[in-house]
């Protein structure tokens, strides 16, 4: 079989994290590539051959005779450039988040029922190692009955305030959770056949000013508190401008065993877990230890190339996975109502936190 043609948007930024990815495949090639800045196009591109460039997405759509396309502009882009390649029949891979209202949801459902292409939103941290080693634990019952979940995003990104304006608006000023797929994802991919039915959100208020010394509108930090159809709880915070390191935090909790992991850079992770009956009493494990059974093939497979890249191997990993679904004609990883499942929730909450905090039911989908 041929191999894929691949057209990246948004080709100068987040993107270009990808690039490993298709020098790795074997079945995807990246043959076009677009940016409303061509000198930082061509900066990304130096050494890659054979890629045509673009600075207009609709003509990479008509010239590009592409199978997927890659969308990794701003998030206020990211449906209506779905949108269009859907209906040209070109598969989807868009960044987070899928959409910024429900109503945009609602177009890119609509979008993708009706067209041959599939739609996925690459939420990386669904691939980051240990919280896949945490998803096969579940799978296999290691946590019993699962039914309280953790996820915090703590990322001071005001410095991107001013290399990319619009998380101004779209991430910082708007109230509720804005960037909560990055937590909700993980949380979805242990819980499968769950999904967020209510939610409620509130948040501290401003206390930390712009890195010039402006004031910034809305929350330094948002929690939102989920209720799950299946009665399970969680929790999210996202907190995206106050002063202090990064940090990517989550915990699982079943009726036996329980998780808690903090991504804190590319150099230092912990992750701990505890196990009844395999774990001493009172004493965490390291997740080491349940790898070599619980680590699955995906990653097996793929293995050191990925830990090298982007987001603890996880750029490589996903792109791998959506990549090989496509390749062979199956359904993608994180499909169309997984990825709504996984932004609808940080919407609700936006509608709540104006609202005193009061609980919202999520929109189910299916239903629409
Ligand atoms: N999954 C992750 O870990 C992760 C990390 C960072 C960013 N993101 C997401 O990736 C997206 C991009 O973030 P970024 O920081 O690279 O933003 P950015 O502002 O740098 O935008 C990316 C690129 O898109 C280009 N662009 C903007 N509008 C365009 C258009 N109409 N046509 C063609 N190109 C256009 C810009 O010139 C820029 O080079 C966002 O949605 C963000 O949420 C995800």
């Amino acid at each position: 079989m041929k191999k894929l043609k691949v057209g990246i948007v948004g080709a100068a930024g987040r993107p270009s994290a990808f690039l490993a990815a298709f020098k790795e495949s074997g079945k995807a090639t990246l043959t076009a590539a677009c940016d409303l800045n061509p000198e930082a196009l061509d900066n990304t591109l130096s050494g890659i051959e054979g890629v045509e460039r673009y600075t207009d997405y609709m003509e990479m759509l008509d010239k590009g005779n592409l199978d997927i396309v890659i969308i990794g502009t701003p998030m206020h882009l990211h449906v209506s450039q779905s949108i269009d390649a859907l209906k040209k029949n070109i598969h989807v891979f868009s960044e987070v988040t899928a959409a910024i209202s429900i109503e945009e949801c609602k177009m890119l459902l609509e979008a993708s029922k009706t067209s041959s292409a599939q739609y996925m939103m690459g939420e990386n941290c669904n691939y980051m190692k240990p919280y896949m080693v945490i998803q096969e634990m579940v799978r296999a019952g290691v946590f019993g009955d699962v039914y309280y979940a953790e996820g915090e995003y703590l990322h001071d990104c005001r410095e991107l305030l001013y290399k990319t304006p619009w998380r101004r608006k779209y991430q910082f000023e708007t109230r509720g959770i804005t960037y909560g797929t990055h937590s909700l994802g993980p949380i979805m991919g242990w819980m499968e056949g769950d999904r967020v039915e209510s939610v409620c959100c509130a948040g501290t208020g401003r206390h930390n000013l712009d890195l010039n010394g402006a004031p910034i509108a809305g929350d330094d930090s948002a929690v939102m508190l989920c209720k799950t159809a299946k009665g399970r709880l969680i929790k999210i915070r996202t907190d995206i401008s106050s002063p202090r390191p990064y940090s990517l935090n989550y915990a699982l909790q079943g009726t036996s065993a329980a998780y808690e992991g903090s991504y804190l850079s590319k150099d230092f992770d912990r992750n701990q877990v505890w196990v009844n009956g395999e774990s001493e009493k009172g004493q965490w494990d390291e997740i080491t230890k349940y790898e070599e059974k619980y680590l699955p093939k995906l990653w097996r497979d793929i293995g050191k190339k990925a830990e090298e890249s982007g987001h603890g191997g996880s750029d490589v990993v996903i792109m791998t996975d959506f990549i090989d679904s496509i390749y062979e004609g199956r359904k993608v990883p994180i499909d169309i109502y997984d990825s709504l499942d996984m932004t609808l929730p940080g919407l609700v909450s936006q509608d709540s936190i104006l609202q005193e905090g009061r609980w919202l039911p999520v929109p189910n989908p299916r239903e629409w």
